[in-house]
């Protein structure tokens, strides 16, 4: 999917703020080096380098790597794939914030993040958990019907029991792995899940005239109103699933 910075930075960075949760559990020392993969503008790149020694922020988007190079000059950003990591035994720290769900092959990023890391090295994420989105993916998968397109979801949200036989085949050992709700307000009163939808669900959208997608909007706006408004603004669906695991070589 091809993503939209300016998009990202303005109306979404609920995301970061989340992930900020997500810092305590990466132990502070100034020697370490540490991964962020999937760095999306760089804002948790940049609270990493209180933790750390050396910090880099890659990105699989050319788009959002020149808006975290614009926001943080004194940072390194790298576009890189997470599937094709260019790292043998690099890194004390892999660092990854909501970018897991958007990979299909969980072994294969498995596999990669196993190779780039330090003989002990820490893996610590956080991303979509099952049911993740739920209503709004049932209410947009409806919509969608109405316009005579079948809705496939793009994302990986795994259980937990899943994930950790993953972990486990790769060599990963697992401190903590848990899954929680994470109801999300969206900020723009009734604009939010609209800007949502642009972002998040762009490649279904884009098969659509503008006239049509406004249509699709208000018509997905109306089916999940009842579950998904709560008079003042949006709050979706959200579940996480959370990882700390280390690694033995
Ligand atoms: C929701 S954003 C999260 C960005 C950032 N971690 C944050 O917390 O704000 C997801 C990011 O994952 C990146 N991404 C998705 N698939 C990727 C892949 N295969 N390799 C590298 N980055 C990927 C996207 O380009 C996007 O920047």
């Amino acid at each position: 999917m091809k993503w939209d910075s300016t998009l990202y930075d303005n109306k979404h960075s609920f995301v970061a703020e989340y992930g900020k949760g997500l810092l305590e559990f990466v132990p502070v020392d100034k020697e370490q080096r540490i991964l962020d993969l999937g760095c999306g503008t760089g804002v948790l790149t940049e609270q990493l380098l209180k933790y750390a020694g050396y910090v880099l922020g890659v990105d699989g988007s050319e788009d959002m790597v020149a808006k975290a190079k614009e926001n943080y000059p004194d940072i390194d950003f790298e576009v890189n794939d997470a599937l094709k990591l260019p790292y043998s035994n690099e890194w004390d720290v892999v660092f990854s914030n909501a970018v897991f769900h958007w990979i299909s092959d969980h072994d294969l990023l498995l596999k990669n993040i196993y190779n780039s890391l330090k003989p002990s090295g820490k893996l610590i994420c956080e991303f979509g958990g099952p049911d993740n989105i739920l209503i709004v993916e049932a209410g947009f998968t409806n919509v969608l019907k109405e316009f005579g397109y079948s809705y496939k979801s793009k994302f990986n949200f795994p259980t937990v029991d899943e994930f950790s036989r993953l972990l486990e085949k790769n060599g990963f050992i697992i401190d903590k792995i848990y899954d929680f709700d994470r109801p999300t307000p969206l900020q723009d009163g009734e604009n939010g899940l609209a800007n949502w939808a642009k972002q998040f669900l762009k490649t279904e959208l884009e098969e659509f005239s503008e006239e049509q997608q406004n249509q699709i909007l208000k018509n997905f706006e109306s089916r999940v109103r009842d579950k998904l408004w709560n008079g003042k603004e949006w709050s979706i669906d959200y579940r996480r699933l959370r990882v700390v695991a280390h690694v033995e070589k």
